[in-house]
């Protein structure tokens, strides 16, 4: 039988750790209390999906900037590794890894994250994506296994879905992008309920459970 290690879930509190990264050490409970966090993880450095990867999140960083989000990576390499995959991508690319990235070499932080899924690896971790709002809750959870890689508009999308829902207290239907209509959350009660029927600025109305609007 293999060895199960915990996985975080929607809703928990983050688990702190400290951390040796590629800009110094860090620890999760002091990352700014505003700040949204992306923590994700990679199988190896110098391997070429994870370097396509990464390259995405470094080219697309001001997104994550301007959603106030700290980008976090993560792999089971050294520091030392860490580094010359760095500057050996900004030699051969012009790319940039300007974000901290941890050295899991003791692999505390992927065990507490789940990140290591011994069925799939027994030593490297898979691509998790950890949604951390500002209140150390964790939000969303992305897992892929070692040979597909993620998609950089989804992880763009699901944290704009994840800030656009808290802040207008709105849910998002299927395929849902920036800019489209958001779902009137069902009503409660019978006022909600006759609310929703009678205002004439709800569209796509199906019934007074399911109906759309502009924000
Ligand atoms: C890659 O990033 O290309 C990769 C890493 C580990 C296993 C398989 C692929």
């Amino acid at each position: 039988m293999s060895k199960k290690y915990s996985m975080p879930r929607i809703g928990d509190k983050a688990p702190n750790f400290k951390a040796q990264t590629t800009k110094g050490p860090i620890e999760l409970e002091n990352f700014a209390k505003d700040k949204w966090i992306v923590l994700f993880s990679h199988p190896a450095d110098f391997t070429p999906v994870c370097t396509t990867e990464m390259t995405g999140f470094a080219t697309r960083k001001p997104e994550f900037d301007a959603l106030n989000t700290e980008l976090l990576g993560l792999s089971i390499d050294s520091i030392h590794s860490h580094l010359a995959w760095v500057n050996n991508v900004r030699e051969k690319t012009g790319v940039y890894f300007d974000f901290p990235i941890i050295a899991d070499l003791d692999m505390k932080v992927s065990k507490k994250y789940g990140m290591l899924q011994p069925n799939e690896h027994e030593t490297a971790a898979v691509r998790a994506v950890f949604f951390i709002d500002p209140t150390k809750k964790i939000r969303l959870v992305m897992y892929y296994p070692l040979n597909v890689g993620r998609n950089m508009d989804e992880i763009i999308r699901v944290l704009e879905g994840l800030q656009i829902s808290d802040e207008f207290k709105v849910a998002l239907p299927l395929n849902w992008k920036k800019g489209d209509k958001v779902i009137v959350p069902p009503p409660a009660n019978l006022d909600e309920m006759n609310e929703r029927i009678s205002n004439d600025s709800y569209v796509d109305k199906v019934d007074f459970y399911l109906m759309k609007k502009s924000i």
